[in-house]
């Protein structure tokens, strides 16, 4: 189901997404947390589909933040479950489908079952090129600063790098996204219109997108509206109207 506004050659290289409201959507549905998480799992996999059916090469996806580990334990642990689920129930399409599974944030602080999921299936599709699929798991944008430049301070110490050559290359060489390009696209599902830690860096000239919708009932025509919502936009990257459109 096409769009037929959708111009296919002006569309993002990278749509990270901020999937929230599965609790929300699980409270009006009458049903619990959980099944808010079940469902968006439904999501996930529809979007993925669609990403790529319109070959859009990176899809970033915030599955669990460092805030996330405060929930209740039962939840943590569903949602733990729910993401060894997912990675073993899509290997074969991520195979077929020629997608390389990334991951950023702390995967260290995981329970040893995802980690070793995540690491048997980013191995796995290691050499796929049609989409990079990013999850991030534990993750906390300034933790992901925190890193880097604790990383970077030790490479001065060590006389690796000097000083005056610290610039933004080098601080994108550390960043957990090292080989991902900016974001373009940000989605915000469920109405809050707040970043909650998500990519502080690599956001810095996308465009933000939100929008009501529960990420369980957010499908593909949601993703259309998005992206033709992004190509109305003009980009300008500090430069004016007129120089963009010579
Ligand atoms: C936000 O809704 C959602 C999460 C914290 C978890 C997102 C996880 C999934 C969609 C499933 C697993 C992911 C993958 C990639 C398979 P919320 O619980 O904060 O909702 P609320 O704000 O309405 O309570």
């Amino acid at each position: 189901m096409m769009n037929k506004n959708l111009d296919r050659n002006k569309l993002p290289k990278h749509v990270a997404i901020i999937m929230d409201g599965n609790g929300r959507w699980a409270a009006k549905n009458g049903l619990q947390r959980i099944s808010g998480h079940d469902s968006g799992v439904k999501s996930v996999q529809e979007i993925v589909e669609e990403a790529l059916d319109l070959n859009i090469p990176y899809l970033t996806l915030y599955a669990f933040s460092t805030d996330n580990w405060n929930r209740p334990q039962h939840e943590i642990g569903v949602l733990m479950n729910l993401l060894v689920k997912y990675l073993k129930s899509e290997f074969n399409k991520l195979i077929k489908n020629n997608i390389r599974l990334n991951t950023i944030g702390n995967i260290s602080a995981l329970p040893k079952l995802v980690q070793d999921e995540v690491k048997r299936v980013s191995e796995k599709t290691k050499n796929n090129e049609k989409m990079v699929l990013t999850i991030a798991l534990s993750y906390g944008a300034r933790e992901e600063i925190e890193d880097v430049v604790k990383k970077i301070a030790l490479e001065v110490k060590n006389n690796t790098i000097s000083i005056e050559n610290v610039d933004q290359s080098i601080i994108n060489r550390h960043l957990y996204t090292r080989n991902l390009p900016d974001v373009d696209l940000l989605i915000r599902t469920s109405g809050e219109q707040r970043l909650s830690n998500f990519l502080l860096w690599q956001i810095a000239y996308a465009e933000l997108y939100f929008t009501k919708i529960y990420w369980p009932d957010f499908g593909k025509k949601d993703l259309h509206e998005a992206l033709l919502n992004y190509q109305n936009r003009e980009r300008r990257f500090g430069k004016t109207s007129e120089q963009i459109n010579v």
